[in-house]
């Protein structure tokens, strides 16, 4: 019988995939998880520890789910440091998810935030273009390349990197190579994942060609289902009404790429 949605499930870690010297892919077996829609995540309980919102990794795996993590402060160093054999618990998913579209399309994502937009990847049309920009700081902390190139190896596609350092791939930000990417041709759709500021201007870029964008944002979570209100992000909880907005709304939010709420509330700056 399939488990409820909001009832956790103890999971045994299968599998543990080193993406990094500071982001692990976590494996397990849950049904509901593998099939979940771009955007959407799952409540992760790390057993003595915490609860954290993780979004959920795709495999090739029938049935098999994954969260990638970067080991960050302490509970997210917990489930990175996880074994083999070792439990977490799962509840979810939660939220809503990216709108696919077809055509020529642009996914701009930074560190765990490619998790969604590898997802989202695997649910094209092999007739869609699609170009991919990764952005991460330097050499090292660049991951899913090869598992991008994979996943579109029927497609006519570009996958980017974009190092901060210049030290892999194109040197600068994301943002730059996508506003000379706009200026070169038109996209159908923009889709993005990451630190808010990088999804702030790629909003504003995208909107400013008038070109359809939608972000997924992360905000303070608690409950995960628009109980606890933590999550509250100007007018709407990114846990319930999102993870996923649009750009025309966005630009509309005073909260976006500015403020995030931290965990006791408080209203603090980017
Ligand atoms: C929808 C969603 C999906 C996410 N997906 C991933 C993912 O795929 N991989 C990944 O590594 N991380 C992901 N995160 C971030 C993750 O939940 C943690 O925030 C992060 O791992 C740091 O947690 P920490 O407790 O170790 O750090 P801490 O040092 O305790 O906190 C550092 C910062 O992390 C953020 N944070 C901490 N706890 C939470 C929480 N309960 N909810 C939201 N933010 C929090 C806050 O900004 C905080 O200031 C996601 C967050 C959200 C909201
Ligand atoms: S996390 Fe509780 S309302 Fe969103």
């Amino acid at each position: 019988m399939q488990r409820n949605t909001d009832s956790i499930k103890v999971v045994k870690i299968e599998r543990v995939i080193e993406e990094t010297p500071t982001v692990r892919t976590l494996i397990f077996s849950d049904e509901l998880l593998a099939r979940v829609m771009p955007g959407q995540f799952a409540m992760v309980w790390i057993p003595g520890v915490n609860e954290l919102p993780m979004s959920v990794m795709v495999t090739r795996e029938k049935d098999k789910a994954a969260f990638t993590v970067r080991k960050h402060g302490p509970s997210s160093t917990a489930l990175f440091s996880l074994k083999v054999g070792e439990e977490i618990g799962v509840r979810g998913p939660y939220g809503n998810s990216f709108t696919i579209k077809q055509g020529k399309l642009l996914l701009v994502g930074g560190g765990t935030g490619l998790v969604p937009l590898m997802r989202l990847s695997t649910l094209l049309e092999k007739s869609d273009e699609v170009t991919i920009l990764m952005g991460a700081k330097t050499r090292e902390e660049v991951f899913f390349e090869k598992l991008a190139n994979d996943i579109l190896a029927q497609n006519k596609r570009k996958v980017v990197v974009v190092t901060e350092d210049g030290t892999y791939g194109e040197r600068g930000l994301v943002t730059d190579v996508m506003a000379r990417l706009l200026n070169e041709s038109i996209f159908d759709a923009v889709y993005t994942c990451g630190p808010e500021k990088m999804m702030y201007r790629v909003v504003q870029l995208a909107s400013e060609k008038k070109t359809f964008v939608e972000a997924s944002i992360e905000r303070m979570m608690k409950c995960g289902m628009g109980l606890c209100g933590s999550c509250c992000f100007g007018d709407v909880l990114a846990c319930k009404d999102g993870t996923v907005f649009n750009g025309q709304y966005l630009l509309t939010n005073k909260e976006f790429g500015q403020t995030h709420r931290t965990k006791s509330g408080i209203l603090e700056n980017y």
